[in-house]
């Protein structure tokens, strides 16, 4: 038999999965790692964390399996997507990451539009100018560390500079190189107009490749450090949403999915590529060789959750400790007891600024509503309620842009609970399927990875083997009327707000 590894560096941490060519997961491992926060609006992450996490967790899972190294095939990477790793000349690691939820470059993203022109850069990259995306922050340094900048040889992805510590090889593949603001989208490849425009010197950047191909492969030092074989390839692999489309099965037209981790994102396959005029959904490349895909974001999803956990629910977290399940089981159990609309509060997750519709890296959480009766649970339920409004969002400017959706999946942490699920059916007015294998984005690159070395003729063909849907949770019909109405008041909060969020950024 043959297996096959998928690594997902992901925002709270990296996992590590070994399949086997059915899809079976045969081990795992993760580790966590910390996100710093110097400033309001400013996140970083230290790559030396993210590789002794990979590190680490490849050997774990290499001595739990018990599986003959010869017999692991392939590797394949997935990672959270846009986050700035700089290297010096001896392979150093220059600066922490600056990473996808970072807020600090709204005068760079000014000055990326004012060097390319709007209309320019929306036709190249297939995205406006975006604090989350690469470039500005590749600007922000350049401006704000200009010694840092003129020390740097090597710009890498974060999942790429992983790719490097594997393999040695400076690389990247087309799903996550989309996010960067440099590729030319429609054309596959890095555009010369975008990058003369913006004064950055292509041999700062790795060599282009579609997700399933080989980049490289094992050294023998880090096949010493993680018990596999030197010389296994290492494919391509693809940004974690792209990554967790295959592993959903969302590899052909009419197929999306909706995944709830520290960031929300709904996503759909497309065969041929569509653009936002608006810029408000971003098309990115996708895993399939040729294919793209269409994508909103809720910056803050399971991070909103996340954040209310950590800040307010101190006895939930001991109660499920000593209870033996997990605090988020808790927290759903008790979100349950509060009413649609959670007794009329409301809740904007915009911890981390906004994207999809409302670009606007100002924007902040807001409890609308709040009155003494509240209790805990109706903020639990607000939070998950405003999140999934927010979704809805990126849901209605793929019906503006015509892009059908047949068959919806769930997937990410929030995928996993049944509340969660139970409003997404109820706000999208459509079936939510779940799946078998709740492994995402690790199972999509562990796919991309058998493709590439040979066990499947292509990505739609190995999906269809190895995919299997789950429940189906259906809209309830009593339900959905009242969150229109609720979603109709979501929607006024921030247009009326926006200005007030200028104000207080610049407090
Ligand atoms: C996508 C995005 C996030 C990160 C986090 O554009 O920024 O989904 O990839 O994982």
């Amino acid at each position: 038999m043959a297996y096959y590894l998928g690594v997902d560096i992901g925002t709270s941490g990296t996992k590590t999965v070994l399949f086997d060519v059915r899809g079976k997961v045969i081990a795992s491992a993760t580790e966590e790692y910390p996100l710093y926060q110097p400033q309001n609006g400013y996140a970083e992450q230290m790559p030396e964390d993210w590789a002794q996490a990979v590190i680490h967790t490849m050997a774990a899972v290499m001595q739990k399996s018990g599986v003959d190294k010869a017999a692991v095939k392939g590797i394949g990477l997935s990672g959270q997507m846009h986050g700035l790793v700089m290297l010096d000349e001896t392979n150093q690691v220059l600066r922490p990451s600056i990473i996808w939820c970072d807020q600090r470059t709204t005068a760079e993203c000014e000055e990326i539009t004012r060097r390319v022109g709007a209309e320019q850069l929306i036709a190249i990259t297939a995205n406006p100018a975006l604090t989350g995306f690469t470039a500005s922050k590749i600007l922000w340094v350049r401006n704000h560390e200009p010694e840092i900048y003129a020390k740097c040889r090597h710009i890498l992805l974060p999942k790429d500079y992983i790719r490097f510590i594997l393999t040695g090889e400076y690389a990247t593949e087309v799903s996550d190189a989309s996010g960067m603001q440099l590729l030319d989208v429609p054309n596959r490849c890095w555009s010369e107009t975008v990058l003369k425009a913006l004064d950055i010197d292509p041999a700062l950047l790795g060599k282009v490749y579609e997700s399933p191909e080989i980049t490289g492969y094992l050294t023998e030092d880090i096949a010493k450090q993680t018990g596999l074989q030197a010389g296994t390839p290492v494919v391509g692999g693809a940004g974690d949403n792209a990554a967790a489309a295959i592993g959903t099965g969302v590899a052909e037209d009419g197929k999306a999915f909706t995944t709830i981790g520290t960031s929300g994102v709904v996503f759909a396959h497309s065969s041929s590529i569509s653009i936002d005029p608006k810029g408000r959904v971003h098309t990115f490349c996708c895993a399939v060789p040729g294919c793209w895909h269409v994508m909103g974001v809720t910056q803050g999803a399971g991070l909103s959750l996340k954040w209310f956990r950590d800040e307010f629910c101190l006895h939930e977290k001991e109660t499920a400790r000593g209870m033996g399940v997990d605090e988020y089981y808790l927290m759903d159990k008790e979100a349950e007891r509060s009413p649609i609309g959670a007794n009329r509060l409301l809740y904007l997750p915009y911890l981390m600024g906004e994207r999809t519709p409302h670009l606007d890296a100002n924007a902040r959480g807001v409890f609308f509503g709040l009155s003494a009766m509240h209790q805990k649970r109706d903020l639990l339920r607000a939070v998950m309620e405003g999140v999934t409004y927010s979704l809805r969002d990126c849901l209605e400017v793929f019906r503006e842009m015509e892009i059908t959706v047949d068959q919806m999946m769930a997937c990410g942490g929030g995928g996993s609970s049944p509340l969660w699920r139970q409003m997404l059916a109820d706000l999208y007015h459509c079936p939510i399927q779940t799946l078998a294998s709740t492994e995402g984005p690790a199972l999509g690159v562990a796919i991309l990875a058998m493709v590439g070395t040979g066990a499947y003729a292509s990505v739609p063909e190995a999906c269809k083997a190895i995919i299997h849907t789950g429940k189906t949770c259906s809209p309830n019909p009593n339900a959905m009327p009242i969150y229109e109405h609720y979603y109709a008041l979501y929607r006024k909060l921030y247009p009326s707000l926006r200005k007030h969020y200028a104000e207080l950024a610049s407090l």
